[in-house]
């Protein structure tokens, strides 16, 4: 492993853009549970049986009860040292980066990065889910325990829902393009992430086609460990503090 942590230190040193695409494995050391790893499961329910407007038609209360303890899951973790890594990097004057992120955990925003685009939405924020004009507009929601009756849209009383992308749903357009832009980069890093997930798993091919240097850090292989020009298999909260330091000492 040091020799691809070298080879990928001197490609970013040399670099004068770097996108970072992260998933839920940066969250992992900071106690949030990933969607398809050992603690994804709700009861029994899989992310994908939730996680969609027919379940939240069929079952408003039982998707806020999960999205309630989600929050109040996250509520109690706090950034770790990859997201500190990330939010160091996006300041940083000489080298342009920018994050991309799945999560919806606003860790990486509580670390302090700039810029940060997020595919996913976030899940302290909640929308209309009538689809009033007004309440499309998402607002921040920080109420962590349900009570007895569901969350409503302040415009229109109809239900609120969180803002977060559920399967099946198109990602806002604002922020695919913000991503699509950031992937013309001199390096594409993508980092805990299982990369199954479209459009996000895409971006990395994106950067590729238009001639980035494709990194990945993950504890396993993942679909997008084939394409990538080093895979450094290893955790991101160990991993990207150890290029941190080998990039400072140059
Ligand atoms: P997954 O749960 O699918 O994958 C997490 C990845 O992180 C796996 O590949 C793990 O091997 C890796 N991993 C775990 N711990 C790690 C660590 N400490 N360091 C490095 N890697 C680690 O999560 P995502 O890829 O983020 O979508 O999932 C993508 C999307 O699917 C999510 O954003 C969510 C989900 O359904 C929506 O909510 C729309």
């Amino acid at each position: 492993m040091q020799e691809e942590l070298r080879t990928l230190a001197s490609r970013l040193r040399a670099a004068r853009t770097v996108t970072v695409m992260t998933g839920a494995g940066v969250s992992a050391a900071s106690g949030v549970p990933t969607f398809r790893g050992p603690e994804g499961l709700w009861r029994s329910f899989r992310p994908e049986d939730l996680a969609t407007p027919s379940a939240f038609e069929r079952d408003p209360a039982l998707v806020w009860e999960w999205y309630a303890w989600r929050r109040q899951r996250v509520a109690s973790c706090r950034p770790n040292a990859a997201h500190e890594v990330l939010a160091r990097w996006s300041h940083d004057e000489s080298t342009q980066v920018h994050v991309v992120t799945q999560n919806v955990d606003d860790l990486h925003l509580r670390a302090g990065t700039r810029g940060l685009i997020r595919l996913h939405g976030s899940l302290w924020e909640a929308k209309c889910f009538d689809g009033c004009a007004a309440g499309a507009r998402a607002w921040r929601d920080e109420t962590v325990t349900l009570t007895n009756r569901l969350p409503r849209c302040p415009h229109c009383d109809g239900l609120a829902r969180p803002a977060v992308v559920w399967f099946g749903e198109s990602l806002d357009a604002t922020d695919v393009a913000r991503a699509a832009e950031a992937a013309s980069c001199d390096v594409f890093l993508t980092v805990g992430t299982s990369a199954i997930v479209y459009p996000a798993a895409g971006f990395a091919r994106i950067a590729r086609g238009r001639g980035a240097y494709i990194a990945e850090i993950n504890l396993e292989q993942t679909p997008a460990s084939a394409s990538a020009d080093v895979s450094i298999f290893g955790a991101a909260e160990d991993v990207l503090p150890t290029l941190d330091r080998l990039l400072v000492a140059g």
